[in-house]
């Protein structure tokens, strides 16, 4: 059985690690790992293959940056002769970003079953670019994998098929407790100089909140004005840095720095890697953000989390964690900041299935389904032979690197983009 899993961007990289990791138990179980380039800093993606010990991607795609429609059609285009020349039993994608949809839609083009992990989250407003790709992957993908069981009523009402949907979990909490060994061992408070429980942390990122310049002013004097009463401490995505730095500097009280964090203020760090980032959330008094994995996270570490947007795709979030949705007014967010340091932290229960097994139970689900049904389809359009892979991972590991394998698979040099 072969598995073509699909990766991207930041959050793609904490979901597919479990899922690798457990794959790879299964020696009946080829598992071949494509990495789209859509995040290619060191900061942004390899530090994370390094730090939840993601192996070195099998290809390569080099996509970087570019507007939605490049981001999609880079991926589609690369990626089309690597499945046609592997004919994978099924293709994992994991989240919402636009590797997700882009690898779904190139992979059932050719006829190969799609597992979508993380499947049936809605906001319902579709000026999220995450919102499309989340709606778009759900209706072509065969195996859908809920985190919250809400999510069922979500793809039943959008006509899928109830064979299809497997509630399993969240294979973001797996990483977060498969590594907290390690990153309860992080430095990262001391070397910011932080104490424990008494400090704020923020993550923005989302379009909507940086890209206009008086929304991201005005989130920024909030969160400013919460950094009176303790240190508040914001590690700034590459889009939200180059945005700040756009304001020309015109916002008093932010500093814009490299590593230490000492005093009560609004810091603008680099991006941290995942094992310092969940520690310094893990010990945080509060947190602001705009990220889905960071309501998860926060629920399940039980500190309070404020999200910075008017929805959520993760109500399980609201209902079972410490998440409050308080939409974007700066008095608001003032507000509501107030009384969470003023009152003690809420107590909050794990969502069901929030267990660190969510891995386990996909592949599960994946061995059974694909073992017991024979492909009913072959690809029409491959003219390559498949290439052999060995019953173990990794079986591209004696692959050239990265875009020149993607020459090499293709035979078109005109594809090459290195
Ligand atoms: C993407 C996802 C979003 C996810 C987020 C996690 C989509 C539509 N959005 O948003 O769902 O929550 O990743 O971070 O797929 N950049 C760098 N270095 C990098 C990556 C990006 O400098 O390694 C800069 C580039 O200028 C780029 C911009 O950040 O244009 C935005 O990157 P992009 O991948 O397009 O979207 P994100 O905002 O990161």
């Amino acid at each position: 059985m072969k598995i073509v899993s699909v990766v991207g961007a930041r959050p793609n990289f904490v979901k597919i690690a479990p899922l690798l990791a457990e794959m790879r138990k299964h020696p009946d179980l080829s598992s071949c790992l494509v990495n789209t380039g859509q995040h290619y800093d060191a900061n942004m993606a390899d530090q994370f293959f390094q730090e939840l010990q993601i192996p070195r991607p099998d290809v390569s795609l080099e996509v970087g940056s570019g507007s939605h429609a490049y981001q999609t059609a880079e991926v589609m285009r690369r990626l089309e002769p690597i499945l046609e020349r592997v004919r994978p039993d099924a293709v994992v994608v994991v989240g919402d970003v636009n590797s997700t949809l882009a690898a779904a839609l190139t992979a059932v083009k050719l006829g190969i079953r799609v597992a979508h992990v993380e499947a049936g989250l809605r906001s319902f407003d579709r000026s999220m670019p995450e919102e499309l790709n989340r709606l778009l992957t759900d209706a072509i993908s065969d195996y859908l994998f809920l985190t919250e069981e809400g999510a069922r009523q979500n793809l039943l009402r959008e006509g899928i098929a109830e064979d299809k949907i497997f509630f399993v979990g969240n294979v973001m909490i797996d990483s977060l407790e498969g590594h907290r060994s390690l990153w309860e061992r992080s430095r990262i408070l001391t070397q910011f100089g932080l104490p424990s429980g008494a400090y704020g942390v923020v993550t923005l990122h989302r379009p909507s909140n940086v890209d206009d310049p008086s929304a991201l002013g005005s989130l920024l004097g909030a969160l400013s004005e919460v950094a009176r009463q303790l240190p508040v401490v914001f590690p700034c995505h590459p889009r939200t840095r180059t945005r700040i730095a756009q304001l020309n500097g015109s916002l008093s009280g932010l500093e814009l720095r490299g590593d230490r964090a000492d005093t009560t203020g609004l810091h603008c760090v680099d991006p941290l890697g995942y094992l310092d980032f969940m520690a310094l959330v893990a010990s945080a008094r509060i947190v602001f953000t705009d990220s889905g994995g960071l309501q998860e996270e926060t629920a399940v570490l039980g500190v309070p989390c404020l999200t910075l947007r008017d929805n959520t795709e993760r109500p399980v979030t609201v209902t079972h964690g410490t998440n409050r949705v308080v939409g974007t007014s700066p008095a608001r967010i003032v507000q509501e900041a107030m009384r969470v340091l003023h009152t003690p932290a809420p107590a909050s229960s794990r969502p069901p299935l929030w267990d660190g097994n969510a891995s386990v139970r996909i592949v599960a689900i994946l061995r059974d389904r694909l073992l017991r049904r024979p492909r009913t389809h072959d690809t029409p359009r491959a003219t390559a032979p498949a290439v052999p892979l060995t019953p173990t991972t990794n079986a591209f590991n004696d692959w050239p690197s990265s875009a020149r394998h993607h020459q090499d698979l293709t035979g078109d040099s005109e594809r090459s983009h290195t």
